[in-house]
């Protein structure tokens, strides 16, 4: 190799430590063992990341809880559909706090006509009180998932009136057509798993559609599409944003052994099991059918609304806002009527 040639392939080989540096974090780092000894099932932490964490996760106070006495908000109110049995005085309680939680820059305004407040005529006031209707389902129907802390607005609003992480169809780029042409929804670096050039949208089949994520064969002989490397790499997709969705490993939920094996594996996957139907509930139910409702500029490239997945709620963290429920001080989020 010539000396030009040498140096050349020396500054190559830096630029990559360079980058490989600047991704890496800096020690020391901190872990907790979670499984049994020897299988590698630890959780490691960056301890400058968590304080960051923890003051980017402080809820905003409750505001004190009335006695429920006095009219109801449906005898009072012209236009009243979801709140109708509230008394008054806890209708406006919540108003007040919907309004922290999702709009406190702007303030009523930004769902009411404040010269009529009964008038439905912001789309943002129609798409909240499904919302109210949406807060509700989870916090009453799936509980396996939330149990008791449940969510409020805030959970995944952050006083923003559009969430941080929402998502939607994603197409990818303009591809020619014919047989050259099989991307498979792939090498494309996607920031939803890590920079890598796995599937950049592994959320419509499997959080918007109900595909199949195990890939696991269970036959000795390769049967089902769905047990290729080729479907591997939508699971691996999907998997890596779990993870960096809750801000752990995979050995948060598996043990590295044998992914596919419940009993080797954390009750935590349990739990994520069900967060995966609600959140294909969710985005079913409640996002899609919003679609006539929501302004096209709120609408994804394919005309599809903003949907939910797990990073919408929990922002990183292994429980939204580090398990501190705030629905106990609105049993009026947690009741189906
Ligand atoms: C994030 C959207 C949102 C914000 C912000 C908001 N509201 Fe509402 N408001 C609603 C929805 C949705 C309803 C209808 C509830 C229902 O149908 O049960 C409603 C209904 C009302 C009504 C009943 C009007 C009628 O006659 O039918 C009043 C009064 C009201 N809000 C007051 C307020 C006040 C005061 C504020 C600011 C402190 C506020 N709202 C902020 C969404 C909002
Ligand atoms: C599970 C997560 C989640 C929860 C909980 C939630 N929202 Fe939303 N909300 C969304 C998503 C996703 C959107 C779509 C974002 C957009 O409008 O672009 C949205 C949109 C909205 C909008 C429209 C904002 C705009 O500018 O387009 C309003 C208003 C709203 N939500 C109110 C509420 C209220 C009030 C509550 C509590 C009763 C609530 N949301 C609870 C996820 C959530
Ligand atoms: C928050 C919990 C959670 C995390 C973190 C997680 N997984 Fe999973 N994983 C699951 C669940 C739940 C399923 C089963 C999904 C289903 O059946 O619908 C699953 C399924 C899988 C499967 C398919 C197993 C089979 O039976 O075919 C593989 C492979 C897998 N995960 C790999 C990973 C990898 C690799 C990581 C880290 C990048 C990871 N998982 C992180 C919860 C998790
Ligand atoms: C609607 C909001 C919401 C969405 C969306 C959501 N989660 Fe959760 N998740 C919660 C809440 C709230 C808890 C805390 C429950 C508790 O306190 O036990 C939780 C807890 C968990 C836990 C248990 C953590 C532990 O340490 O016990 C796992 C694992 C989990 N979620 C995974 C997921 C995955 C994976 C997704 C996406 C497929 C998801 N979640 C989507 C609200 C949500």
């Amino acid at each position: 190799m010539s000396f030009a040639l040498r140096m050349a392939a020396g500054g190559a080989v830096l630029a990559v430590a360079a980058v490989i540096l600047v991704q890496a974090e800096r020690p020391p780092m901190d872990s907790i063992q979670r499984g049994y000894r020897g299988t590698g099932m630890d959780e490691i932490y960056n301890p400058r990341s968590v304080s960051k964490e923890l003051a980017a996760n402080k809820i905003p106070a409750s505001l004190p809880a009335l006695p429920d006495a006095g009219p109801k908000a449906g005898a009072v109110y012209k236009n009243v559909k979801v709140l109708g049995d509230e008394s008054v005085g806890n209708f406006t309680r919540l108003m007040a706090s919907m309004t922290t939680w999702v709009a406190p820059a702007q303030g009523c305004a930004y769902c009411h006509d404040v010269n009529n407040m009964a008038s439905d005529g912001l789309y943002t006031k129609v798409v909240a009180r499904r919302m109210l209707q949406m807060v509700r389902h989870i916090n009453a129907d799936w509980k396996p998932h939330v149990a008791a802390t449940g969510v409020t607005c805030y959970t995944c609003h952050r006083g923003q009136p559009v969430p941080a992480n929402i998502w939607f169809n994603n197409p990818g780029p303009l591809q020619a057509g014919g047989m050259a042409q099989m991307p498979a929804g792939k090498n494309h670096p996607t920031a939803v798993a890590r920079d890598t050039s796995l599937p950049f949208d592994p959320f419509t089949p499997f959080l918007e559609h109900d595909s199949d994520i195990r890939i696991a064969s269970q036959t000795a002989l390769p049967s089902g599409d769905r047990k290729s490397i080729k479907q591997t790499e939508w699971t691996y997709a999907l998997m890596m944003n779990f993870s960096q969705s809750l801000g752990v490993n995979c050995t948060y939920c598996h043990n590295t052994r044998s992914f596919t094996d419940w009993d080797q594996s954390t009750p935590q996957r349990a739990t994520a099991w069900y967060g995966i139907r609600m959140v294909r509930d969710l985005n079913n139910d409640y996002l899609d059918p919003l679609h006539a409702t929501f302004p096209v500029a709120r609408l994804g490239v394919d005309g599809d609304s903003p949907k939910v997945n797990c990073a919408t709620c929990h922002n990183g963290v292994y429980k939204p806002l580090f398990g501190v429920g705030m629905a106990k001080d609105f049993p009026e989020l947690t009741v189906t009527h």
